[in-house]
């Protein structure tokens, strides 16, 4: 996609973090915007940081989760804005948990916003592409989507999947005048860190040796830490324009995600070493920080 002028655009999850940038990023490409998320008082505010750039924007919810809403939301994006030139599936959440303490209600929230998502878009968006024979796709994954990662289990199966999804998507769609491409961004200063207890299952043993305040103020440190050499949004999102506007397939913010990928076909031994060790140091940071505050974290979980 190189024109993005006049042009249409649908994004998910746009209340906040990357999808709030995009927005901001494509209203000064001078794009015809359409918002949505579930959280419509943050989605309101940048309604209106948009409006000060003088764009057309509408703003409406549309919870991934459900593919009624995407009908709707899809129905009147056609109405209002007419075809669509570019779809950006952003929306995503994490929720932490322990591979000792599966929840599966955790497990299927996150797919369903992660991965279930884009196949709701797709269904809803898809046939006014294949109608004109133009358009581009962008799905959010996760540098998780890439590499067996620390993130938490259910974050990096879903993220696997949207890339398989992409990928697979991206030669029968190619043909058909389509373009598709799947950002994998490493750190980004945003929410998605924010600590919400919803966030984090944490262990029942934990919750009833300390004191739930305690364990929430340690997270909050271990999320600080890793989120200090964290890129700033706006920056990434100017790189992922640039993919977007090759129509590069695999669009990645740091050069690391593309050695950590050839190392996996390259060489598998060091591949394997790099996953093992890339754990052992989560778990020392996690650890360090519960000791910090005179708790064994081993003593409750261990793996992450
Ligand atoms: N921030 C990072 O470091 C990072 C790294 C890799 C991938 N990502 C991916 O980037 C995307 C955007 O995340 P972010 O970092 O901007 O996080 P964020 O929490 O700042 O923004 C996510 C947005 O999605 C919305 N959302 C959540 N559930 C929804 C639902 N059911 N329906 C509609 N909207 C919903 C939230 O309300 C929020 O506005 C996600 O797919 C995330 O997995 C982020």
């Amino acid at each position: 996609m190189d024109v993005f002028k006049d042009k249409n655009v649908f994004i998910t999850g746009a209340a906040s973090g990357i999808g709030r940038s995009f927005a901001l990023a494509l209203a000064d490409l001078e794009m015809n915007l359409f918002i949505t998320d579930i959280n419509m008082e943050n989605l309101e505010n940048v309604k209106k940081e948009l409006e000060e750039k003088n764009v057309i924007v509408y703003a409406s919810k549309c919870d991934v989760c459900n593919y009624k809403e995407f009908e709707e939301v899809s129905k009147d994006f056609h109405e209002k804005l007419g075809d669509i030139d570019l779809l950006i599936n952003n929306a995503g959440i994490a929720i932490v948990g322990s591979i000792d303490n599966i929840i599966l209600e955790d497990w299927k929230k996150v797919l369903d916003v992660n991965l279930w998502s884009i196949v709701h878009s797709i269904k809803a968006f898809l046939p006014n592409m294949l109608k004109r024979g133009s358009g581009h796709i962008v799905n959010i994954a996760s540098g998780a989507g890439i590499f067996g990662s620390v993130e938490p289990l259910p974050y990096i199966t879903s993220k696997f999947g949207v890339v398989g999804l992409t990928e697979a998507l991206f030669a029968r769609l190619k043909k058909r005048g389509i373009n598709v491409s799947v950002i994998a961004p490493t750190y980004i200063k945003t929410d998605i860190f924010k600590l919400e207890s919803e966030k984090i299952a944490y262990s029942p043993k934990l919750l009833d040796d300390h004191k739930k305040e305690k364990i929430d103020e340690i997270y909050r440190e271990i999320f600080e830490e890793i989120m200090k050499s964290a890129m700033s949004p706006d920056r990434a999102i100017k790189k992922y324009i640039r993919g977007i506007k090759k129509n590069q397939l695999y669009i990645f913010d740091v050069i690391a995600t593309s050695q950590i990928l050839a190392m996996k076909g390259n060489n598998p031994q060091q591949y394997e070493d790099f996953l093992v060790m890339y754990q052992k140091n989560r778990e020392e940071l996690i650890k360090k920080h519960f000791l910090q505050h005179g708790i064994n974290i081993e003593d409750y979980i261990e793996s992450y």
